[in-house]
């Protein structure tokens, strides 16, 4: 007799197109830090899926807003107003201090609409020859999986058999500012870059380096274009990783948090000489700021300012960084990261460790092959860290 999770997962497997590969855990329920399967047992949620649920799982102030929302007015394209889309796109404003935001679902379509922004204002504002706009992007990028981003992606998974690759992307070495420079020709509209590069392995770019690239992209009348998807919204210690380095970007990308995990909420967010050339049947979505998400949004954004998650991140990531660091094992390369977005890097493959972890009660993912990135909810706290150390400790132990 198969068990309830193992039918699960055969029924997955059998009738999915298998473009994952799960951890064989199911999961019915969660609170906070922790999720439960089928079987009632309960785990660290480490992963907290990709920095979508910042704000932990089930945020009864989040759910409290989609049940408000849910019943009264869901859906009503962007064809006629909604009262809810203002205020959110005003808040949006107001967190990243910028002018405009252009709501959409996926973080990929929110990355396409910044990719639109940039080439429509290289046209229209710096005066490109029509179809000449080029962005530069970096090496390990990973910036979702629609055609034309893996088409600019340097990892073979991501864009092999995906071809032809949309032209007018040009990569550099993530962390070099003078190869961004260098490679910054007359046609060059923007440069698109992760804050940290976090499918890429948990990796950081040297200090100063956003700094320097500010002012390229200044001198040289280059968009700045930061996707925060992952790092923003608190993950790092700061609301935008970009703020540890006191810089604003021309353009900065959300999604994940920006609705604590309960529901597919993108934006991008610019100056009105950027966001104000979109005209009317330039760019559009059916369920981009629909009046659900957007209470959604205004709540889980609520949220991370009133529970100062941020500072929460930063004070928890210090401690749980330190406690990595304590650990003794041979088999740990490095520790890296910043505020609760850390990466363990280790000289043998990260699954065997994330199924022993699995196995312990803690879920975490290996991200390209020896790295297991960790970066729970971060309404996480300090003892249940410790928690987690200690069962990351034994895993370590009983890893053969
Ligand atoms: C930095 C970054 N950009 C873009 C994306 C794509 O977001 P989505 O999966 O919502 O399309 C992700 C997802 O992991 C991401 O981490």
């Amino acid at each position: 007799m198969k068990t309830k999770a193992e039918k699960s997962i055969a029924l997955a497997e059998r009738y999915g197109a298998n473009n994952y590969h799960p951890l064989p855990v199911v999961l019915e329920r969660g609170k906070g830090a922790f999720v439960w399967d089928t079987e009632g047992r309960r785990y660290f949620d480490m992963l907290s899926a990709y920095s979508a649920l910042n704000q932990g799982h089930s945020h009864p102030r989040i759910v409290a807003a989609a049940r408000s929302q849910l019943g009264r007015l869901s859906l009503t394209s962007r064809a006629f107003h909604n009262s809810l889309l203002g205020p959110f796109l005003e808040r949006i404003c107001a967190l990243t201090r910028q002018e405009r935001a252009l709501p959409m679902n996926s973080g990929a379509e929110a990355v396409e609409t910044a990719i639109k922004a940039m080439r429509l204002w290289g046209y229209r504002k710096k005066g490109l020859p029509d179809g000449r706009a080029k962005i530069i992007v970096c090496d390990g990028n990973f910036h979702g999986r629609t055609t034309t981003i893996v088409g600019f992606s340097s990892d073979p998974d991501s864009y092999s058999g995906f071809g032809p690759a949309t032209p007018g992307f040009l990569r550099v070495p993530f962390g070099s500012s003078k190869a961004l420079e260098a490679a910054i020709t007359a046609d060059a509209c923007g440069f698109l870059v992760e804050p940290i590069q976090g499918e890429a392995g948990v990796n950081l770019p040297p200090e100063g380096y956003f700094r320097r690239v500010r002012d390229i992209c200044s001198r040289h009348r280059v968009l700045f274009c930061t996707d925060e998807i992952q790092t923003g919204l608190g993950r790092t210690g700061r609301l935008f990783a970009l703020d540890h380095e006191g810089v604003k970007p021309d353009l900065v990308i959300l999604g994940k948090a920006l609705s604590g995990g309960l529901y597919p909420i993108s934006a991008v967010a610019s100056s009105s000489e950027v966001l104000g050339l979109f005209k009317p049947g330039t760019h559009g979505s059916t369920f981009g700021g629909n009046p659900l998400a957007c209470a959604i949004g205004l709540a889980a954004l609520d949220v991370i300012v009133k529970e100062k998650l941020p500072e929460k991140a930063k004070t928890l990531g210090t401690h749980f960084k330190a406690g990595l660091e304590k650990l003794t094992d041979p088999r740990i390369k490095e520790v890296r990261g910043q505020g609760l977005l850390l990466g363990l890097e280790l000289a043998v493959k990260a699954r065997p460790l994330c199924e022993l972890l699995m196995k312990k009660g803690l879920l975490a993912k290996e991200t390209h092959d020896f790295t297991v990135r960790f970066a729970p909810p971060l309404v996480i706290t300090r003892p249940q860290i410790d928690q987690a150390l200690r069962i990351i400790r034994e895993a370590l132990r009983d890893l053969p």
